[in-house]
């Protein structure tokens, strides 16, 4: 389906069902990982959380074949966003990551960056983790026009158009230079510690995973808007020489005209 507003770096993939949609990203996974650790000898990811990626995330831990064609040690898994919560908090996306896949790779050695949410001051957990973001992609030399160049990033979206934790009316919308902030989510009166567009739309591809039918209202505004049509922050994402990718289950997609 066209999308008048969609580029040439924009692409959009129809699955019959969420098992369907995590078997294509696993494998587009996979392809992207072996590219890049043959070429820098890593791959850098950054995980969304919330609950569509947990079937992602459980096949590329639990098909044979997906698991065992997977570079594990030589992947950098980094968050694009987390809860303000202890890391056993069910809310927490890394219990989430931990659950679905971490936990199921012992044999593995994974090199994972958490987002140190037990840090009680949400703005000193997001400075830390930029500090982190620096160290690993500065020694890597994997900044590009001085800001960390993910080979991977996923993205959910919420009905309300919202990405990682960038949600309508807040304040990280604006963020230009910080690559990750505290963002107080009003309709949760909590913060969120999010990544910013500066690292988003820095990445190689950014792969959003999208299902069910309760997003499709808002994947075809996004998708088939009109140019005067207000701007939900999952639009803002537009990688400055990257990829965006969306791939949706019929359900998300079902509202799609073109
Ligand atoms: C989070 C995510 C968030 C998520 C969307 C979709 O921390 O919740 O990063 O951006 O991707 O809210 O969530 P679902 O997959 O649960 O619909």
């Amino acid at each position: 389906m066209s999308n008048p507003l969609q580029t040439t770096n924009e692409f959009v993939e129809v699955f019959s069902d969420i098992a369907a949609l995590a078997r294509a990203a696993a494998q587009r996974f996979v392809l992207l990982a072996k590219e890049a650790v043959a070429l820098r000898g890593v791959f850098t990811v950054s995980l969304s959380g919330g609950s569509t990626p947990k079937s992602l995330y459980t096949l590329m831990a639990t098909d044979p074949d997906l698991r065992v064609s997977i570079p594990w040690p030589e992947i950098h898994f980094f968050f694009g966003d987390e809860r303000h919560v202890s890391p056993d908090n069910t809310e927490s996306n890394s219990r989430m990551a931990n659950e679905a896949m971490f936990q199921r790779l012992s044999p593995y050695g994974t090199n994972v960056h958490r987002i140190n949410t037990e840090q009680p001051d949400a703005a000193q957990a997001a400075s830390e983790y930029q500090d982190d973001l620096a160290e690993f992609f500065n020694s890597h030399r994997l900044l590009v026009a001085g800001v960390p160049r993910f080979d991977l990033i996923f993205l959910g979206m919420g009905p309300d158009g919202h990405t990682a934790s960038l949600f309508p009316h807040t304040s990280a919308l604006h963020e230009t230079d910080r690559w990750m902030v505290a963002n107080w989510v009003e309709k949760f009166k909590a913060y969120r510690i999010t990544m910013t567009f500066p690292v988003l739309n820095n990445a190689a591809e950014v792969i959003l995973c999208v299902a069910g039918f309760e997003k499709a209202s808002m994947v075809r505004e996004v998708l088939e808007r009109t140019a005067h049509a207000p701007q939900y922050p999952v639009q803002m994402v537009q990688p400055s020489n990257g990829i965006k990718r969306w791939m949706l289950d019929k359900a998300a997609a079902s509202q799609l005209t073109k």
